[in-house]
């Protein structure tokens, strides 16, 4: 079995406010990628995704979009299909990030039906699974990440299930500075793991990639990195500070 190549991920959210701010930011990341041993990318608001291509390109950055649906055109107001995003160069896309299924009322079912919709146009998924404060509160974190990978990959092949990545995002540790302990989080990505290789195999589990997200900083990317089960990060605020990104990308 190769050793699984780490992937990390910048998930910018709606930041910054401007296109001008979005290449500049793009242009320090992708001087900021050195020697880096990950695979890296940068998820971009929709409207900057064309923009930032080419400077995410000089850097060896893939650009990846933060959602999408699941229709292919029509009347959709406000929406944005697969086809949009992978004619301007995306590469990856987030699929059920906890806020959309919070502020924007996403389901499980429409997860899976975009995971499809992404693979079938050739692009690559991330997606996020994780529990809330009062659900780890209670010991469910396991439980929580089995139901949505359950939905999530409902339909899923084991080849297509190789091209996805999952992203363990405890929401409780999203953007409040209380980056989960990476022993813990270790243990949650042994789970899921586990789950693939019940769900597939030994093999196609092997395979995936796990990314933790939820607070990653330069201050905590080297311990979460150094864990098995710990294949890459999803980096929300300290995407949008080059220097900090920079050192994730670099983790020891
Ligand atoms: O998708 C990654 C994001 O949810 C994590 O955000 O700011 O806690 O790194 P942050």
């Amino acid at each position: 079995m190769a050793a699984r190549v780490p992937f990390i991920a910048g998930n910018w959210k709606m930041n910054p406010t401007s296109v001008e701010e979005a290449i500049s930011l793009a242009k320090a990341i992708a001087d900021g990628k050195g020697s880096s041993k990950a695979q890296v990318a940068i998820c971009t608001p929709h409207p900057f995704l064309a923009a930032c291509k080419p400077h995410l390109d000089k850097g060896g950055i893939d650009l990846g979009a933060q959602a999408c649906y699941f229709e292919q055109k029509g009347a959709y107001t406000g929406a944005t299909s697969t086809s949009m995003i992978r004619s301007v160069g995306a590469k990856h896309v987030i699929v059920g990030h906890s806020e959309r299924r919070t502020v924007f009322h996403q389901t499980d079912e429409m997860v899976n039906q975009i995971i499809h919709k992404v693979l079938a146009d050739n692009m690559l998924p991330i997606l996020c699974v994780g529990e809330t404060k009062e659900e780890y509160e209670s010991g469910l974190n396991t439980q929580i990440c089995a139901i949505q990978l359950a939905k999530g990959l409902k339909g899923v092949s084991k080849e297509d299930a190789k091209k996805v990545t999952i992203a363990y995002e405890p929401v409780w540790a999203i953007g409040t500075g209380l980056v989960c302990d990476a022993s813990v989080a270790q243990d949650v990505h042994k789970f899921i793991r586990g789950w693939l290789a019940n769900m597939y195999d030994q093999e196609t589990a092997d395979t995936i990639r796990i990314q933790y997200g939820g607070s990653v900083t330069p201050d905590s990317v080297d311990e979460l990195m150094s864990k098995p089960d710990i294949d890459g990060c999803l980096v929300g605020g300290a995407s949008l500070d080059p220097a900090k990104f920079t050192r994730i990308m670099n983790f020891k």
